[in-house]
């Protein structure tokens, strides 16, 4: 995600043991939403991706020597596009992998959700929420789920629910006039009422932060711990910062660098999607080569240039079954709607949320955007921020255990 123009800001707006039986769930509190345990099964589909894929014709050699602040370089391309059809690339095991956690989907408000759900042995564990954004997936959080509801030596541990966005993934496209605030109300309702977690904690990244943030500052009763890695709102320019004498470390200086290098040069894919969501969505519908160069393009250059390298699991196979899973499930024009369906609600500005829950916040060096702490007080009860030097948009894959120690972190300040 990313900010049009001027800055934005939202308008700020019984317990179910699904690792029982299904028997039990349907006679559940939450029977009424329809819980049911889900199967990926794309393996078909997968076949007609890989004909599809090798029908596809590049260019045989690039058209100008330019590098990646052009887009897509043809080379990276080709490489991603052999590796996706040769025998290196098995979808198999990556299926697998993902269904390594158990995945549901419940019936809210009228739309499909589909969720994963992997809960810690220990009964007092704390639920955590981990929200996605674009154009992550609930993949980008596979790494840190399992680890996260097994105990660390401080005893900690989570229940851990990875949604899917409504028109992402396995998830059903909301409504024409659907916003953000309207899925933190339905992803409320699934972690209260759906799975009985009356309190909870959450975090979230690109939308995601702004879902969490939408959830965090309304939903205060049940959302008792909030961790962000990026905000609704822009962080200050370079020139404010100077305006603010901000002072500024030598990472801190890379990240606002970067971020404002951000701002003034990748916000085309923005802009097209807030305003003819339709063109890029019909355009690379049903073409996976074609996600891959516009999503890939994107994913390589708002993570940290060490991808792919320890810790960071956001290797080129990563990369190949996100794209995947935007094909094979023929969402990716239902993905890129959520630019056009929140671009009015995105306005200047920013106002503290309306609750006392604690907020944590960890700045990623190569992430997108850069917020110092002086910037991340005025909008929640921030308790503590760090700076983390290795990942960069989706911490997730790009440095998971940086990411589960930082949502460990949340246990210190959560009050159930
Ligand atoms: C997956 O789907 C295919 C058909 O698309 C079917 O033949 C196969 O049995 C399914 N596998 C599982 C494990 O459900
Ligand atoms: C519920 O969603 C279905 C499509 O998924 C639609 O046909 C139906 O009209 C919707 N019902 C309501 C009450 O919105
Ligand atoms: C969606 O919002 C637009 C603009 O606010 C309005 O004209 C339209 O009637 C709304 N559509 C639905 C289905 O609510
Ligand atoms: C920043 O520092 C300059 C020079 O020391 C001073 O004139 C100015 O008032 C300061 N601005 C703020 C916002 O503190
Ligand atoms: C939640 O928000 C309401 C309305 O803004 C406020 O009155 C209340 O004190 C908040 N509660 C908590 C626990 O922060």
């Amino acid at each position: 995600m990313k900010f049009l123009g001027a800055p934005l800001f939202l308008p700020f707006a019984s317990f179910i043991l699904l690792a029982t039986a299904t028997a039990e769930l349907s006679s559940g509190s939450g029977s009424e939403f329809n819980i049911e345990p889900f199967h990926i099964n794309l393996s078909s589909q997968f076949s007609r991706l890989k004909t599809l894929v090798q029908q596809t014709q590049l260019p045989e050699q690039a058209l100008y020597p330019v590098g990646p602040e052009k887009g897509m370089q043809l080379d990276v391309l080709r490489a991603l596009k052999s590796e996706w059809v040769s025998s290196t690339y098995d979808w198999e095991k990556e299926e697998k992998e993902l269904k390594s956690v158990s995945h549901f989907t419940a019936k809210i408000e009228n739309i499909t959700v589909h969720f994963v759900h992997e809960r810690s042995e220990d009964p007092n564990a704390i639920p955590v929420i981990l929200l996605h954004g674009w154009p992550g997936l609930f993949y980008e959080y596979l790494p840190v789920v399992k680890p996260l509801t097994q105990t660390a030596s401080t005893g900690v541990s989570y229940h851990v629910v990875v949604p899917s966005i409504p028109g992402f993934s396995f998830s059903s496209p909301p409504p024409l006039n659907w916003t953000i605030d309207d899925t933190a109300r339905i992803f409320n309702t699934l972690m209260t009422e759906v799975l009985g977690y009356e309190r909870y904690a959450l975090h979230g990244s690109d939308w995601g932060s702004s879902i969490g943030y939408s959830m965090y500052n309304t939903f205060n009763t049940s959302v008792r711990a909030a961790h962000f890695v990026f905000l609704p709102s822009p962080g200050p320019s370079l020139a404010e910062i100077k305006e603010k004498n901000i002072t500024l470390t030598e990472d801190e200086k890379v990240t606002a660098e970067r971020a404002e290098e951000w701002s003034a040069s990748d916000d085309g894919y923005f802009i097209l999607q807030a305003t003819k969501p339709n063109d890029i969505g019909l355009a690379l519908y049903d073409n996976p080569v074609g996600i891959l160069a516009y999503v890939g393009a994107e994913v390589k250059r708002w993570s940290d240039p060490r991808a792919g390298t320890p810790p960071s699991l956001l290797t080129s196979t990563a990369l190949l079954t996100l794209v995947s899973l935007y094909h094979l499930t023929h969402t990716f024009l239902s993905s890129v709607w959520i630019y056009a369906q929140n671009a009015n609600v995105l306005g200047s500005g920013h106002t503290k949320a309306a609750t006392d829950a604690p907020m944590l916040f960890t700045q990623y060096k190569y992430n997108t955007g850069f917020w110092p702490e002086e910037y991340i007080k005025q909008v929640g009860n921030l308790v503590a921020y760090n700076e983390r030097d290795f990942g960069g948009h989706f911490p997730g894959l790009d440095n998971p255990p940086a990411l589960i120690e930082d949502i460990r972190d949340m246990a210190k300040y959560f009050k159930a």
